[in-house]
């Protein structure tokens, strides 16, 4: 896979293309000389002046004739142009497949590596006023895919026919791997794969399981944080979820797909698991692991997608109370089985109505949870300076909310930060001094 990513406006966002490209090449991507060589089209916008505008115009023409040329290529716009007409892209350029915000680059790799290369989705947006230069070297955060492949027939997804059965890499190749990322410095590592905890079970001669690898780098030392990317439902079990419990380094955030509340549209997705048995591994990740923050992707207007299925999805995300969710308009995919459907097409307009619906409610759920963090201290791995204001820090919790705060730590460095208020989207607080973490 090849891609081109062309960047507008800022340092900043020189630095997250920067960082897009240590991503994309980390998950083997390749850079094309031009973008008609490109699988992945990635547009990196501003929103200061104009000129940039009409010409970031320009060459998204260039990019939907490429599209139209190959509709499996992606095209990707992120950056505060995006954020700016948020899912407005969409409705206005409808070969765009994904957009993100600024800073948001961590979230394109899950996008990536998870369920779908092809998606159209728009990760959420965070407040970001100004240009800002952001001093930061992520060479404590990695990602190691785990698997590629997917042995599941969801029948909007294009990664079964495109990437094949499920082939998990041999524990001992990942051990080593991420041992030598430890001793290069990162303290963080993601594990990526279309369904990770089904992770292992097609290694011969030995097979090995998910929780066991889990296991395994948790015993790294030095390693202070574990994250993955994505779960399928189905194969969450209490092996994975004990691991949450036990393991000191595995972080206290499950993403949990889900893509509708309806069983009946939960069928026709072919996820192979019903609103009753998602509830019901939700209440046993809520029984062993109280304070665990859960998210999670979601479909709206699947084919046959009624008003009241809808409505299903609706009241389980409100049931559940996400800390947060990625959301999608759904969109046909050549070559699979929801793209044949001729009946029940839910209109754009439709769609993307019920989009915003949802979008609100994610958002007063996730900021009604994230007050539970006020008044507490939380452990932080710091990122950067803030990007609103350049004399605060700017991190992450091991919840994976984002936190802006006061102190002196630097980037790579892990503060005790005590928080003073959230919203949906962040947290605020203060460093302790005295007793940094580490
Ligand atoms: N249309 C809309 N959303 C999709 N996703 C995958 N395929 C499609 C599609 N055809 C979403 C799913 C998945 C996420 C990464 O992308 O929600 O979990
Ligand atoms: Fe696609 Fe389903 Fe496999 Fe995810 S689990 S990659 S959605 S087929």
């Amino acid at each position: 896979m090849r891609y081109h990513v062309t960047t507008f406006g800022c340092q900043m966002n020189e630095h997250d293309s920067e960082h897009m490209r240590g991503m994309l090449e980390s998950l083997g991507y390749e850079p094309a000389p031009q973008r008609s060589d490109a699988d992945l089209i990635l547009f990196n916008t501003c929103s200061i002046r104009e000129t940039a505008d009409n010409r970031l115009i320009a060459h998204l023409g260039e990019a939907k004739r490429l599209k139209r040329e190959d509709p499996t290529r992606v095209i990707g716009v992120g950056g505060c142009w995006a954020q700016s007409i948020k899912e407005e892209v969409f409705a206005r350029f409808p070969f765009v497949d994904v957009a993100f915000g600024p800073g948001q680059v961590h979230r394109l790799a899950e996008f990536l590596a998870s369920d779908s290369l092809s998606a159209q989705g728009y990760f959420e947006f965070e407040g970001f006023t100004g240009e800002l230069p952001e001093k930061r070297s992520r060479s404590f955060q990695a990602w190691l895919q785990i698997s590629v492949g997917c042995n599941c027939a969801c029948s909007y997804c294009i990664v079964p026919s495109t990437r094949g059965r499920e082939v998990s890499r041999p524990i001992a190749d990942l051990l080593e791997q991420a041992q030598r990322m430890v001793g290069d410095g990162v303290r963080e590592i993601t594990l990526l794969g279309q369904n990770v905890n089904s992770y292992g079970r097609d290694l011969r001669p030995s097979r090995a399981s998910f929780a066991q690898l889990l296991g395994e780098l948790d015993a790294i030392d030095g390693l202070d944080r574990i994250r993955y990317t994505s779960p399928h439902p189905k194969d969450m079990r209490e092996d994975v979820i004990r691991a949450h419990a036990e393991l000191p380094s595995l972080c206290e955030h499950i993403h949990l797909p889900l893509q509708s509340g309806s069983s009946r549209v939960l069928r026709a997705m072919r996820r192979t698991y019903d609103r009753e048995r998602y509830l019901d591994r939700v209440a046993l990740i809520r029984e062993r692991v109280p304070d665990v923050a859960l998210t999670t992707d979601i479909i709206v207007g699947f084919p046959g997608e009624s008003e009241a299925e809808f409505e299903d999805t609706l009241s389980l995300v409100e049931q559940v109370s996400y800390d947060g969710a990625f959301t999608f308009l759904f969109s046909p995919r050549r070559g699979t089985e929801a793209a044949l459907a001729t009946e029940g097409i839910v209109p754009h307009a439709e769609k993307v109505a019920r989009l915003e619906r949802l979008v609100e409610l994610v958002q007063r759920c996730a900021r009604e949870r994230a007050q539970r963090f006020v008044g507490r201290t939380v452990e932080v791995l710091v990122e950067g300076t803030s990007r609103t204001d350049p004399d605060r820090l700017r991190g992450r919790t091991r919840h994976n909310k984002v936190i802006n705060f006061s102190g002196l730590a630097r980037p790579g460095e892990l503060a005790l930060v005590d928080v003073h208020s959230a919203t949906s989207q962040t947290l605020a607080g203060e460093e302790r001094l005295l007793a940094r973490a580490g």
